[in-house]
């Protein structure tokens, strides 16, 4: 069983190849950040003028890269939502016309579920031009019931799967994702885009708790809220150059002296953190899952490893960082699953987009 896996709901435009809902035959990914880091933020428009400009050419080099024809692809799966709208048209558009002008089977996959079942790779098929050895992958799938910890730049939703197609939706952040809050924190101290990884790398020279930003109590067990804490940020930023609340947000990094960044980014980073291995440690004392794994950018936080490693008493195994990103393999992965538990296709006649598709 090999599916085509297209994945186009951001600013990646990416195709892979995965047989039997294990092995990975190929990815290509093409991202246009770039284009978008001079705003601070990816530019819908942008990011859909450059899906229809990759991917074509995208999808060509997967199969190519798999050592397929068109003939050895058994199915076609593709992100129809949730994403940005002009962004998940090209992906879905071209999926439907493959499905009709090949005859394939075509099945529409959530892309949120998606991120969790790049954990389901284990192995880089040896017919491949991949370079096997370049990817780390677990040693063995994940199994039920299984807590799933979503953290990216739109996402942080804890979800716990009793098998296959049979989950729940645990909780989620009631505003920011963490990957936004990280954005927008870094935005606040002056610090290039994605923010995530430049919090990191000035958090190392920082102290964690050389701030005590608060973690927000939300009602629901397992939801929680980035706004107050990024609030804080502000306020004890404005603070630490001896301003006070009318202080504009975009006029404080030029003020901060590079200490005081530092000690602002590793305090955020250890809270931001925190505030959601809180909830996924609750739930695993809950729920008792034998696998937890991870989904979403911000899964290369090594803060956020360290403190689950910390805290929860089962090992993690974490796939390899390009499969963590937004990518067509773990598409594809999930579309296997479609393929093998026969679940219902889509009409290549009239699937449409779901931009706000919820799990
Ligand atoms: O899943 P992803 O690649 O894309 C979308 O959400 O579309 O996640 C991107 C997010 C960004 O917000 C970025 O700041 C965050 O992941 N991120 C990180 C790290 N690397 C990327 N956050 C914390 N630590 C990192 N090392």
């Amino acid at each position: 069983m090999r599916i085509l896996g297209i994945e186009t709901s951001c600013d990646e435009t990416s195709a892979a190849v995965v047989e039997d809902d294990k092995r990975l035959l190929s990815v290509v990914t093409l991202s246009s950040m770039d284009l978008h880091a001079v705003y601070g933020g990816v530019v819908p428009e942008i990011a859909a003028r450059s899906h229809i400009e990759a991917i074509i050419p995208v999808i060509e080099e997967a199969i190519d890269q798999a050592n397929c024809t068109w003939d050895d692809i058994d199915g076609i799966a593709v992100t129809n939502g949730a994403g940005l709208g002009g962004s998940l048209l090209v992906g879905v558009m071209t999926a439907r016309t493959l499905a009709i002008t090949k005859n394939k089977p075509l099945y529409a996959i959530n892309h949120v579920e998606g991120h969790i079942y790049a954990n389901f790779l284990t192995e880089v098929a040896e017919s491949s031009k991949l370079k096997a050895e370049s990817y780390q992958l677990p040693a063995k799938q994940p199994e039920f019931p299984m807590l799933g910890l979503i953290v990216s730049g739109g996402r942080s939703q804890l979800v716990l799967w009793r098998d296959h197609f049979d989950y729940r939706l645990l909780g989620q952040t009631q505003d920011d994702a963490i990957g936004e809050a990280f954005d927008k924190v870094a935005k606040m101290l002056g610090l290039p885009y994605p923010g995530g990884p430049s919090i990191e790398k000035f958090a190392k020279a920082g102290d964690p708790f050389a701030f005590s930003f608060p973690k927000a109590k939300v009602p629901g067990k397992y939801d929680y809220s980035f706004s107050g804490p990024k609030t804080a940020v502000l306020r004890a930023a404005q603070q630490a150059i001896g301003e006070n609340h009318a202080f504009p947000s975009h006029k404080l990094s030029e003020r901060l002296s590079e200490a005081q960044k530092a000690n602002i980014a590793a305090s955020f980073q250890r809270i931001a953190v925190e505030t959601v291995v809180d909830k996924t440690v609750l739930a695993f004392e809950e729920f008792n899952p034998k696998s937890v794994v991870i989904g979403g950018g911000v899964a290369a936080s090594p803060e956020l490893r360290r403190q689950l490693a910390e805290r929860l008493p089962i090992e993690i195994e974490y796939t390899d960082m390009r499969l963590c990103t937004d990518n067509g393999a773990m598409i594809a992965t999930l579309g296997c699953f479609h393929a093998q538990l026969d679940q219902p296709t889509a009409d290549p006649y009239s699937l449409e987009i779901a931009p706000n598709l919820s799990m």
